[in-house]
């Protein structure tokens, strides 16, 4: 048998009994901002464009500003033109799917304009697309309550799903600290059940992300080597090669703790360390997730300065260019403490990770952008090899690239050729690309259809993200009051301030950079 038929055999399809999805509207409310254009729209059209939208839907835009169908309809051809994955456009299929793109104006806090917009789903003329609907929230957190409150008033929100099905999906930021989500949370419980919220965390739509659990778990040899007993240590890295832009007004109240950390971050953790679910439904996978964040170890104020590093970046060169000091960027004070750096050693307090330091980095203007997985296992007895070699033996590892040259490599050690004895590092790797070729659909369309197919496997559960904000306030309670020292500093374009090598370095480990993709 050719190898290409059996890798056909081999295929296992996990979502055979995966419901099609019903016909739906799906409501954008903020539709003016950018995440529509740049993000909602496009993956609605390319989730149309291959043919996985349901059969019959509606798309309607709410917001303030006074716009007519042709007009948003001209706008979102003129964004899709720029953000589109694929390019150009296809026209004719444009055409189809955006016949099926509608406005509302209205102002969030106005009932009336509620009511239109259910006059606007009656008019549609179908029960599915009247009562199927998808809210999406593309707006500021502190609307979320209203929003929710007035679709109930409208009639259009029911908590008990008696008439087709409602859900709202949300965006990131939620809540800024543990009482601000416990809060965003209560508002959203009181009009939807917890099973119609949709948290977002676009990590989570990634492939490479998805691909955690598949590959733990569908392998034999790499989950028994998962444990302290072979794990010396995990370096999670999310790198950004681009400074805050344009969002220093967003990031002067959010800082890279909120941002990155108390989401991406520790959902790829959690992935990483949680164990293994009783089924691949969501809620055994969340439970599995919650029970994770809920075993790293508390830090106290003292954990804080010696476990937890931050970082602000001043001016110096990106890519050979010279770029402005965060505290110099547009809507950012003079005088900002905010953290565009943060690097955090967590301990897992679970029989599994015991005593094993998971180190977790994010950061703005570093070398490059990237975010990588590395698993590094426990050096080899100090006999034979390592006795000659000391630490020149580069302990294996296995690195998970999540983004970008997304793929999979394990390091280990081999025998140079020739005649004297001398060992070094080498990889085998796994590419996605040579692998599957480039399919890469944005994270957006996959969450997008999940959430349309009502499976909140890719969403985070509202005690997850309580969970993880508590570790985010231990965290911040730890900087209160302390305005960032010189140590706290780092040039653009290098790998964040010095204290976050000695961070590492105080367990004789160093932080393995991700590599330009050449
Ligand atoms: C967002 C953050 O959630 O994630 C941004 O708000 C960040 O600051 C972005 O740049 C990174 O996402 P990605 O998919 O580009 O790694």
């Amino acid at each position: 048998m050719e190898n290409e038929d059996l890798d056909e055999l081999m295929v296992c399809r996990l979502d055979q009994t995966r419901k099609t999805v019903e016909p739906c509207s799906i409501v954008i409310f903020g539709a003016s901002g950018d995440l529509t254009a740049r993000k909602l729209i496009p993956a609605l059209y390319h989730l149309y464009k291959e043919k996985q939208m349901p059969p019959k839907f509606r798309v309607i835009g709410f917001a303030r500003r006074e716009k007519t169908d042709a007009s948003w309809r001209e706008e979102l051809r003129q964004a899709l033109d720029q953000f589109s994955r694929t390019k150009p456009v296809d026209d004719k299929v444009w055409q189809e799917f955006s016949a099926n793109v509608f406005y509302c104006m209205g102002e969030f806090s106005d009932l009336e304009a509620y009511k239109k917009l259910g006059k606007q789903l009656d008019s549609f003329g179908d029960p599915q697309l009247r009562n199927n609907l998808l809210f999406y929230l593309a707006t500021s957190p502190s609307q979320f309550g209203e929003v929710v409150e007035q679709l109930y008033k409208a009639d259009l929100l029911h908590k008990d799903e008696s008439k087709g099905w409602q859900r709202i999906v949300v965006e990131k930021p939620f809540g800024h600290d543990l009482a601000s989500a416990y809060q965003l949370n209560t508002e959203l419980t009181r009009y939807a059940h917890e099973r119609q919220v949709f948290r977002i965390d676009h990590y989570l739509g990634k492939e490479t992300v998805q691909n955690i659990l598949m590959f733990r778990f569908a392998n034999s040899i790499f989950e028994r080597l998962w444990n302290r007993d072979s794990v010396d240590h995990v370096q999670i890295t999310v790198s950004e090669n681009l400074g805050v832009g344009q969002r220093g007004g967003y990031y002067e109240e959010a800082g890279a703790l909120r941002d990155m950390v108390q989401n991406h971050l520790l959902q790829v953790m959690s992935l990483v360390a949680m164990e293994p679910p009783v089924s691949l439904d969501a809620e055994p996978i969340r439970d599995e997730k919650v029970k994770l964040l809920k075993s790293i170890r508390p830090l106290t104020p003292e954990d804080v300065a010696k476990q937890v590093v931050r970082g602000q970046y001043f001016a110096g060169m990106v890519d050979g260019k010279m770029q402005l000091g965060y505290r110099q960027e547009a809507k950012v004070k003079a005088d900002s403490n905010v953290e565009t750096f943060v690097a955090v050693k967590l301990l897992v307090d679970n029989w599994r990770w015991s005593g094993v330091p998971f180190y977790l980095r994010t950061g703005k203007h570093l070398p490059l952008s990237a975010s990588e997985v590395r698993i590094q296992f426990r050096p080899t007895p100090s006999v034979l090899f390592a006795a000659q070699c000391g630490n020149k033996l580069d302990p294996n590892a296995l690195t998970l690239r999540l983004q970008p040259n997304e793929g999979i490599s394990l390091r280990f050690n081999g025998k140079v050729p020739g005649t004297s004895t001398s060992v070094r590092p080498v990889r085998m790797s796994f590419s996605y690309n040579s692998e599957f070729g480039a399919y890469t659909p944005e994270a957006y369309e996959r969450l997008l259809l999940e959430a349309m197919a009502g499976d909140a496997t890719l969403f985070i559960r509202r005690d997850e993200v309580e969970a993880a904000w508590a570790i985010v306030d231990e965290i911040r309670k730890g900087w209160e009051g302390k305005p960032l020292t010189n140590r706290e500093f780092y040039s653009a374009g290098t790998w964040g301030p010095m204290a976050a090598d000695d961070l590492l370095a105080q367990r004789g480990h160093v932080w393995r950079n991700p590599q330009p993709v050449t």
